[in-house]
């Protein structure tokens, strides 16, 4: 079953065609790095701006000199630490690299991720894989093979299943300015352990900072659905009395809890237990035919802070 899938997954990809792939993370949409006509068909699907750059996926870190150069030491660290693992970084791109993938950047976001399945493929062809999320643009990411169905709807393409992702949102995106590193996006690893790692303080964009990354694009990560973010969900549902609501919440609320349909983070309070069921959540609740979805921050703290950047993005209205 496994290899057979994977033989499928192989010769799509060899044909120019597009595979979803497990990650660690979220599911890629995933093509070959070295075939423009290949990445082509991924910003057609998910209706990609053609300014918002893809991530190279490598089997392991001994390649990555064929994709970046000029890479400081700092990065190198990184490397040896998390990889394979949910850390992407932003580097100088070697000179045959797509312009299609860096969106006519200078420079190359790249990582090996962690899932055997999608390791033994990339074992397996003789290119790297470009993969953003599998999920059409703005839309929630993945974690799910059912999400990607959801997504695309009869457009999906064919899926590897790797079952639930076991991190549950993306990587963690660092890049380099004179080699002090900056995180353009919060992700999986936080950026209170990045720190602690290197023994330095990390610059980090934040959403209210002018757009540096093309994909920091504000709204992103959206249901369907309204969806609301709050840090007082007693009074948030009281104003939207009337309307068909629905809440994902941070942690139990025993009073609200027993009125409208939702879902609960953590009951726990473990912020690795709320990354991995985020999206799944989103998905579910979006599922509901609601009127409108009220989020609960959580506590904004390790990848808490990630988490609440996420759901600020999937807002249209703070309340
Ligand atoms: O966890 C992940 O990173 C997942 C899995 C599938 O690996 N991938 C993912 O890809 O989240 P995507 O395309 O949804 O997000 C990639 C982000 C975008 O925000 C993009 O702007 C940024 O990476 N990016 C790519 N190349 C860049 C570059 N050269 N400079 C700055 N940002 C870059
Ligand atoms: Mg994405």
């Amino acid at each position: 079953m496994r290899k057979e899938e994977l033989k499928k997954a192989k010769l799509l990809l060899e044909h120019d065609e597009l595979v979803a792939i497990p990650t660690e993370t979220v599911y890629g949409l995933a093509a070959n790095a070295y075939s423009d006509n290949a990445i082509n068909k991924i910003y057609a699907l998910k209706n990609r701006p053609a300014s918002n750059p893809l991530i190279v996926h490598i089997s392991n870190a001994s390649k990555l000199e064929n994709i970046a150069q000029n890479i400081p030491e700092v990065a190198f660290k990184l490397v040896e630490k998390y990889w394979p693992g949910p850390i992407t970084l932003v580097l100088e791109k070697q000179e045959h690299i797509s312009s299609l993938i860096t969106a006519g950047l200078n420079s190359v976001a790249v990582r090996v991720p962690n899932h055997s399945l999608t390791l033994e493929l990339l074992n397996s062809v003789n290119f790297p894989l470009v993969a953003p999320s599998a999920n059409r643009s703005n839309h929630i990411s993945p974690t799910h093979p059912e999400h990607v169905k959801l997504s695309f709807g009869y457009k999906a393409p064919f899926i590897l299943n790797g079952g639930q992702c076991a991190k549950g949102i993306e990587s963690t995106i660092i890049g380099f300015e004179d080699s002090v590193p900056k995180i353009y996006r919060q992700g999986a690893i936080g950026q209170d352990e990045i720190e602690e790692f290197l023994r330095l303080k990390v610059i980090s964009t934040s959403s209210n900072q002018p757009i540096v990354a093309p994909g920091m694009s504000h709204k992103h990560y959206s249901p369907n659905t309204d969806f609301i973010l709050s840090d007082n969900i007693e009074l948030a549902a009281k104003k939207f009395e009337g309307k068909n609501i629905g809440l994902l919440l941070a942690q139990p609320h025993k009073t609200i809890e027993a009125n409208f349909p939702h879902k609960i983070l953590s009951r726990n309070g473990s912020l690795n237990e709320m990354m991995n069921n985020l999206y799944s959540y989103m998905y579910a609740l979006d599922q509901l035919n609601l009127d409108i979805i009220i989020a609960e921050k959580v506590v904004n703290d390790g990848v808490g802070i990630a988490i609440n950047d996420k759901l600020a993005r999937a807002s249209n209205q703070q309340y």
